[in-house]
């Protein structure tokens, strides 16, 4: 059997939409990507979202749009887009540990690197679920710093009832990995008009009227750019796939949580650290990670690769021992005790809505049997 870590769950009705656009005529940003933020900012529950080519153009322009060229907290257990907005936007990160339980963001070390040059917190709500926003919120407004969420991870988790993106500026990936997809594309969520027409003009070249706007008024030929600003834009070939992905994101999403469920029933084993749900949240699962607490995670990633279940890690090595951090911000070994503990213990299995009942029994089965020949074999921690 080969299962795949992950399928985009695509239908008829995402190829029609394409086709409809293709036919209309109009490609680039205009009538579906409206349609798109509108719909999307209202299932979020904020007033404004603004669509992009990615997570990590949004969490670039979030930060420039605050003006923000300090220090930004952010987790190292994260994707390295993370903090290489960060870098983009001109300002600098300072890595915070996580959690062991969650991998989430550790409020109290987050206190603990504060200093008179932090601007931001940059929250990274990993594998479906939400951080801990009322610590957070608190740090955020005792320490007047901006909220940033990287929410690329998770669409349509929730925290206290409340979705992830609607606390800060929400910042969400629609990679083909991710809850939902458009191929590449990337939303920013906010309540703030005036900032999300700053992000908007920043994306399309630093003019405040984009194309389809300007068509409509006497002049269309006449345009004012108000910063130097970049093409970050969404295409209507990609809004009109994402509002067919977000028509059934909750049901994809109840298929995750149902398979996950389903694992962690099977996978009660002693050997693994199950992935938790927090008491105040509901985790959407875009990734099912477990971590290791015997064997050899590579060994194990390895071994179920080669029965066909084509598992991962997310994410090795932690960002601030990749090269270019450890060098240009002097990050090293040690620096970040639970993120690298976790980082070498953790393995991401398969995860999908159409995941089968017999798919899912073939990846219990496999993971028992990995560990239990890695352990005849001796290849532990
Ligand atoms: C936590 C996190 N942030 C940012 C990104 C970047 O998203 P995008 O590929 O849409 O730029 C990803 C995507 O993998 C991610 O997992």
């Amino acid at each position: 059997m080969n299962i795949p870590l992950c399928i985009p769950m695509i239908s008829q009705k995402e190829i029609e939409a394409v086709r409809s656009v293709l036919e209309s005529g109009w490609f680039t940003h205009g009538p579906k990507t409206q349609e798109f933020e509108e719909s999307f900012a209202d299932y979020i529950g904020v007033k404004r979202a603004v669509s992009l080519n990615s997570c990590t153009s949004g969490l670039q322009l979030a930060l420039e749009a605050l003006g923000i060229r300090g220090e930004v907290l952010v987790p190292s257990f994260t994707f390295v887009a993370s903090a290489n907005a960060i870098v983009k936007a001109g300002a600098h990160p300072v890595f915070v540990d996580i959690d062991y339980d969650t991998c989430l963001i550790s409020a109290q070390d987050a206190i603990k690197k504060i200093t008179s040059k932090t601007e931001a917190i940059m929250v990274v709500h990993y594998a479906g679920q939400s951080c801990d926003m009322s610590s957070i919120l608190a740090i955020a407004d005792k320490y007047n710093l901006k909220l940033i969420e990287d929410s690329a991870e998770t669409i349509g988790g929730t925290y206290c009832q409340k979705k992830t993106g609607s606390f800060g500026l929400g910042c969400f990936s629609f990679f083909p990995t991710k809850n939902m997809t458009t191929g590449e594309g990337g939303m920013v969520t906010l309540n703030d008009d005036s900032l999300a027409d700053k992000i908007r003009a920043y994306a399309g070249h630093g003019i405040e009227k984009s194309t389809y706007c300007r068509e409509k008024e006497t002049q269309p030929w006449h345009r004012a750019a108000c910063f130097a600003g970049y093409n970050y834009r969404m295409s209507d070939l990609a809004a009109a796939i994402g509002i067919e992905q977000l028509k059934k994101l909750d049901s994809m999403n109840e298929s995750r949580r149902s398979n996950s469920q389903y694992l962690n029933s099977q996978l009660a084993l002693e050997e693994i650290d199950l992935p938790c749900e927090k008491k105040n949240c509901r985790h959407v699962y875009q990734m099912y990670t477990l971590k290791l607490k015997t064997v050899n995670r590579d060994d194990f990633v390895l071994g179920l690769r080669a029965r066909g279940v084509m598992a991962s890690a997310h994410f090795v090595p932690p960002v601030h021992l990749q090269p270019f951090y450890s060098e240009k911000y002097n990050c090293k070994k040690g620096d970040l005790p639970v993120t690298e503990q976790v980082s070498e213990r953790i393995a991401t299995l398969p995860m999908y809505p159409q995941l089968t009942e017999k798919e899912l029994d073939y990846i219990v089965s496999s993971v028992k049997e990995v560990l239990s020949q890695l352990k005849k074999e001796g290849k532990c921690q």
